[in-house]
């Protein structure tokens, strides 16, 4: 057997996590993470302090890494305007997969990670179901940026590269600042304490209209698929749990599960909410022997405005990743459950 050397560029975040869970007790694969703080968690990876933003740290990081056979970029440089988001993201992937494509002489694949911005859906109604085919939107995006590059990089070698297009990540990261799952029960348990009711903060459009998600888990599977599937080569795929929903009819079960009133849409400007409550966390974290993080490593607020923003249907198309052979399906109702209760096991939260 010869075995795959997997480097996740981003390997403590909640994509780049779950690809190091997925991949780490697979003895067909090596695993390196990189990213610029060590991981938080119990890893068998090895992990390469890398800061992607500077060329040289890139070069002494990753230039060494001859073995690696397939990559995984899931590096992201968050910034509150979305529009600034875009050069840092384009630098980070240059100054690493130039170098990597250089020293790996091995290389086989390189699977990047974007998403449905992809397709316009953080600005507007858009064309549902999206279909990996649609063409790009008229506004500039880090995720067309970092694709043009890597095409670029790739042409005239044997490696091939393939895009996910996931909608919503969710599962485990600290510091995450697109983490749906932490943020949903912070927000619940500050309500409870506060003896509120468990009201929708987001639009009324946004609690009824058409929405979906991707469990990282599933994702990590899809993009090990799509790096090692040859008829995978070159080519994009929406990555979704499968199913679609709508907060009004989750939100009740929601509710349920943390113990509270249901309450319906009571549209909050989160980061103002917010403002003065950190210590209401802390003493949550202190009464229930929580591991000590901050609200801030667990729920971004401008996230949260953001995430129920969307008074329009979300839906990709996930025909075209079953057609060429991933059949992998999630309930997404049973997926907030699942990772709600995992939280709770890891004493995250309460
Ligand atoms: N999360 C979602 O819901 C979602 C949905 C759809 C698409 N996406 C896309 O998926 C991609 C990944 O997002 P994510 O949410 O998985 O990211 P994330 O959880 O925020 O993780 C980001 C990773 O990048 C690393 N990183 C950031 N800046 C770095 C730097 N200068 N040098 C080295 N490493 C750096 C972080 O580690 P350190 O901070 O330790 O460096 C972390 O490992 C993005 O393109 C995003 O648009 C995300």
């Amino acid at each position: 057997m010869t075995k795959k050397t997997a480097l996740v560029i981003g390997g403590t975040g909640v994509s780049g996590r779950a690809l190091i869970s997925h991949l780490e007790n697979d003895p067909e694969w090596d695993v390196i993470g990189v990213s610029r703080n060590a991981p938080y968690f119990d890893t068998k990876a090895k992990f390469v302090s890398v800061d992607l933003m500077d060329p040289g740290s890139c070069r002494s990081g990753l230039g060494a890494l001859t073995d690696v056979t397939h990559v995984f970029y899931t590096a992201y440089w968050d910034d509150p305007d979305f529009a600034k988001t875009r050069e840092p993201n384009t630098v980070m992937a240059k100054n690493s997969l130039a170098v990597v494509a250089d020293a790996a002489k091995n290389l086989q694949h390189v699977c990047l990670l974007q998403g449905t911005k992809y397709y316009g859906q953080y600005l507007g109604p858009f064309k549902t179901p999206a279909k990996e085919s649609d063409p790009r939107i008229d506004v500039p995006h880090f995720y067309y940026d970092q694709q043009d590059f890597l095409t670029g990089l790739q042409d005239g070698k044997d490696w091939t590269w393939s895009a996910a297009r996931p909608h919503v990540i969710c599962g485990y990261a600290l510091g995450n600042p697109l983490n749906l799952i932490s943020m949903i029960c912070v927000y619940a348990a500050i309500l409870k304490c506060h003896g509120m009711p468990f009201f929708y903060p987001g639009k009324p459009g946004a609690f009824t209209s058409i929405y979906q998600a991707t469990d990282s888990g599933l994702l990590a599977r899809a993009m090990v698929w799509m790096a090692t599937t040859p008829a995978c080569a070159n080519e994009a795929f929406n990555i979704t749990n499968g199913d679609f929903f709508r907060y009004q009819n989750l939100w009740p079960v929601f509710a349920d599960y943390f113990g509270m009133e249901a309450a319906g849409v009571q549209t909050t400007e989160m980061v103002g909410f917010m403002k003065d409550k950190d210590h209401v966390w802390d003493d949550i974290v202190r009464e229930n022997g929580l591991q000590p993080n901050p609200v801030a490593r667990l729920a971004n607020w401008n996230f949260t405005n953001y995430a129920f923003s969307n008074d329009w249907d979300v839906m990709s198309d996930t025909t075209k990743c079953r057609k060429y052979g991933f059949m992998e399906f999630i309930d997404s109702e049973e997926m907030f459950l699942g990772h709600f209760d995992a939280l709770r096991r890891m004493k995250i939260v309460p």
